[in-house]
């Protein structure tokens, strides 16, 4: 039997997971489920947002559902720790970005797709698909403030550019980029694009400015495009994408970047799109997979029970797929179509005033319409 770990998390993460469940459920998903904790509330217990005892668990999985995570800064991380745990030194760290390090989740897959009749579109002809390294970059969390004396020693020598005084007046970040993490994203991009009949794919990245990371991305992604000669390669700076999204978003089809640009690209492709909260995305590894709707923990509405669970039920659909129960899939994605195109039981966001519930007997009702109409019975 399939085995899903089920990581509901904060916020809205289990108010909008619950009802992914659900349909999960009606729509006749076999899976035995795993519920474990994570996020903020978990830190707040236990000191540790992502306990050993989940990562062990979530390893032995087929496949993870997660909801959302809130993540804080260090000073509101050691406030929030209860009277025993704090003073030790305990660190927060982002249990989404580690579980994507620790599973090895190398590729981050978000289908965006906008859904006939939707009002809350701001574009009818967005169908792209984002591939986003999901490792590295400025993600990698190699940082430091206070700048420290001996980094910037090493790289005043490393550098003709002007380095900053090391001290607390300065922070810094790192742009990690390797070959091998970037040739499997830009690798899956091309094999993605050829599989499914896609004719182009662009790189978004900024390689005038950044030179060293920006220009190892394009040495890779030429190698990689030189062997796909039937596909067009396409390269464009991530601001000048940006705003082309916007303006002409049916230019799109299957879209590379880095851990950062591919974050911010998905957001406002995904707006155009008729909101980040329909949103879904796969975290891809060779041996584990992570499906998350986009969106965050929503703290501004959370326990109101008027989030919209839609981005957490593509995220199911997308699961069903990829552990093998594509009719499934197909089900739950036609339940959402045929949702929105009633236009009945739409969430607040899209534009209407149905509850987190309400938007979950919709979906559940919509399901049970069969997918074909079956052939009408012979006249007895
Ligand atoms: P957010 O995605 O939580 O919220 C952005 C805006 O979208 C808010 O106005 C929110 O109300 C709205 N929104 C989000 N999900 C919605 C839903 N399902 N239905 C209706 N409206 C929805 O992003 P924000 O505000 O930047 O971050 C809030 C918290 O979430 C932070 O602690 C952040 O670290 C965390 N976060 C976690 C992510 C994850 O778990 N993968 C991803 C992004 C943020
Ligand atoms: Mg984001």
């Amino acid at each position: 039997m399939t085995r899903i770990a089920y990581l509901a998390g904060d916020g809205v993460g289990p108010e909008v997971l619950a009802v992914a469940r659900h349909v999960l459920d009606a729509a006749g998903f076999e899976a035995e489920w795993v519920e474990l904790p994570v996020g903020w509330a978990e830190w707040c217990r236990s000191g540790d947002a992502l306990p050993a005892s989940t990562l062990e668990a979530v390893r032995a999985s087929d496949a993870i559902l997660f909801g959302a995570i809130t993540s804080k800064g260090p000073r509101e991380a050691e406030r929030d720790l209860p009277a025993r745990l704090q003073g030790r030194g305990l660190r927060y760290a982002s249990p989404i970005l580690r579980l994507r390090q620790e599973l090895d989740l190398r590729v981050n897959v978000r289908p965006i797709r906008s859904l006939a009749r939707n009002h809350s579109n701001l574009s009818g002809d967005v169908d792209l698909v984002l591939f986003r390294e999901n490792t590295e970059d400025v993600y990698a969390g190699i940082e430091a403030h206070p700048f420290p004396a001996e980094l910037r020693e090493a790289w005043a020598r490393a550098t003709d550019a002007k380095v900053p005084a090391a001290g607390s007046d300065t922070a810094v970040t790192l742009r990690v980029v390797t070959r091998a993490a970037t040739r499997r994203v830009v690798e899956a991009a091309f094999e993605f694009a050829r599989a499914n009949g896609r004719r182009r794919v662009t790189l978004l990245e900024k390689a005038n400015v950044m030179r060293a990371t920006g220009g190892l991305v394009q040495e890779v992604f030429r190698d990689v495009a030189a062997r796909f000669p039937a596909l067009e390669a396409e390269e464009l700076n991530i601001d000048a994408a940006c705003a082309r999204v916007v303006r002409q978003p049916s230019h799109f089809d299957v879209v590379v970047a880095t851990n950062l640009f591919g974050d911010i690209f998905s957001d406002i492709a995904a707006e155009v799109a008729g909101g980040l909260p329909l949103a879904a995305s796969a975290n891809l590894g060779t041996r584990h997979a992570l499906f998350e709707p986009v969106h965050g923990s929503a703290p501004d509405i959370a326990g109101r029970g008027i989030a919209n669970p839609l981005g957490a039920v593509q995220a199911a659909a997308l699961l069903a797929r990829d552990v093998g129960q594509p009719r499934i899939a197909d089900r739950i994605e036609a339940a959402i179509h045929r949702l929105i195109e009633a236009g009945g039981a739409l969430p607040k966001d899209m534009g209407g005033d149905a509850s987190t519930s309400e938007v979950e007997a919709a979906l559940l009702a919509a399901l049970e319409t069969p997918l074909l109409r079956s052939p009408a019975p012979a006249p007895t």
